[in-house]
């Protein structure tokens, strides 16, 4: 078992403290896995406890933890050519444009690339005000997409709110969200108003002034949500109609999360423009890319592009990124989400009968959450207190996860790398059920 450098756990822990910092965070009040070791869904801290990973670190890791084949890849780019000025051309980034176009829906060709999800966004932005002429960019409240300014305007979840006022332009929409459905409907007799008070604030904001509509492929960090099966078809066609262009955010639910290449291929939509980054390389190296549709790459063919970084198009970034799409490939991963997802979503449907503090469980192939709540009926979200309890055991268990406790809801996410098997499920949705008994007496005691 590699224990990295031989540092003891309270050694890395310090010094990471003392001399870093920790994002999102209260930095007094950091707690981090002084982590070492890992292989496919499973890694391990200096101390040598080994947790299964039920979030793929940060929803990025789909292909699990030090597959050989990438690390191959990346020792023998290393080897050869480490860096290569973003102006040259090299066979993995070539290769990497090439096979993502095979891959991607439709018309999508061409691919800029960068080295984040936020950073794709931004790109993103540009590239639609410079192939419309037109400015504002409109998004959906219950999503993130990215930190930096114009990609934290983008975003709708509170995580903006700090930034602001960040980059003008951007004019938020409510959310398919039929758990919590803002227009107050229920599943039965549900009027799609999360479609069309799209169209009524476009006649609002002048559809002639909208450059673009950006979704996530199917919301991530705001808790897993799917839309129904007209949604996308739709917005793809409001869109078209006034010349707006339709980006999908595909950076947490692409590449295989879901089931399909993208989240967008369940309803046959090709957008203009899919943002991605994470599973490309699955983390191993930093690596986001705007994909763009054909018509777009032909615009830039005689009009500038007016986008650069120094590393667009890192050699080794690439290299992982070839390396890690022939894996998916490979190792069936895609086929192994949708298998391995539609026993998930039929233990997350037992889950939520056997557990009172259970709301809603929401799920597409390895994308899934459980939400919490203290009352079924009015949907209060379980308290945070009691999130960080439920957080606790599952740490203590060795399970590791994305959690949220907020106002818009108390989430433990399950997102395991696509290389999970179905006993490995197993073990980590016994370790949930175990957590969830402690929500469960919260919601008896009330
Ligand atoms: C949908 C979505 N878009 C964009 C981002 C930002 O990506 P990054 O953190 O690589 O900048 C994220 C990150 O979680 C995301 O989930």
């Amino acid at each position: 078992m590699n224990t990295g450098k031989g540092l003891s756990s309270q050694d890395i822990v310090r010094l990471n403290r003392e001399y870093t910092l920790f994002s999102w965070s209260v930095q007094s009040t950091v707690a981090p896995i002084p982590a070492v070791g890992g292989e496919g869904a499973y890694f391990w801290d200096a101390d040598g406890k080994r947790y299964l990973d039920f979030s793929s670190q940060l929803m990025n890791l789909n292909i699990g933890h030090q597959h050989p084949k990438v690390i191959k890849a990346i020792q023998e780019q290393a080897a050869t050519l480490c860096y290569a000025h973003p102006g040259f051309a090299t066979e993995p980034r070539g290769l990497l444009g090439e096979k993502i176009a095979q891959v991607a829906p439709g018309n999508l060709k061409k691919t800029f690339f960068c080295l984040g999800g936020a950073e794709a966004n931004e790109n993103a932005i540009k590239i639609a005000r410079l192939f419309t002429g037109r400015h504002k960019i409109l998004s959906r409240y219950r999503s993130y997409h990215g930190a930096t300014h114009g990609a934290i305007a983008l975003t709708g979840d509170p995580r903006r709110l700090s930034a602001e006022p960040a980059i003008s332009g951007v004019v938020h929409f409510l959310d398919p969200h039929c758990y919590r459905c803002p227009f107050g409907w229920t599943k039965q007799a549900c009027h799609r108003e999360c479609i069309t008070h799209v169209e009524e604030i476009l006649q609002y904001e002048g559809p002639d002034r909208v450059a673009a509509v950006i979704m996530e492929g199917v919301t991530g960090s705001n808790g897993i949500i799917v839309p129904p099966d007209d949604y996308w078809p739709r917005l793809r066609e409001i869109c078209t109609r006034y010349g707006i262009l339709l980006i999908s955010d595909e950076v947490m639910s692409g590449w295989g999360r879901t089931g399909k290449w993208f989240a967008v291929d369940h309803w046959n939509v090709v957008p203009d423009m899919i943002t991605t980054a994470k599973g490309i390389t699955a983390g191993y190296v930093p690596l986001g890319a705007v994909i763009v549709s054909e018509p777009i790459a032909a615009f830039f063919e005689d009009k500038m592009l007016w986008c650069g970084l120094t590393y667009s198009g890192h050699p080794l970034a690439c290299a992982a990124g070839v390396a890690t799409l022939e894996v998916y490939e490979e190792d069936n991963l895609i086929e192994n989400a949708r298998a391995v997802g539609a026993r998930l979503g039929a233990r997350l449907e037992q889950i939520k009968v056997s557990h009172i503090s259970v709301g809603d469980v929401r799920y597409i192939g390895l994308f899934s959450v459980v939400e919490l709540v203290s009352d079924r009926e009015s949907k209060a979200p379980i308290p945070a207190g009691v999130m960080k309890e439920v957080g606790a055991s599952l740490k203590e268990q060795g399970l590791f996860t994305y959690m949220m406790a907020s106002p818009q809801g108390s989430m433990v996410f399950v997102v395991p790398p696509l290389c999970i098997t179905l006993e490995q499920l197993e073990e980590g949705l016994r370790s949930v059920e175990k957590a969830l008994l402690i929500s469960d007496q919260h919601v008896a005691e009330k």
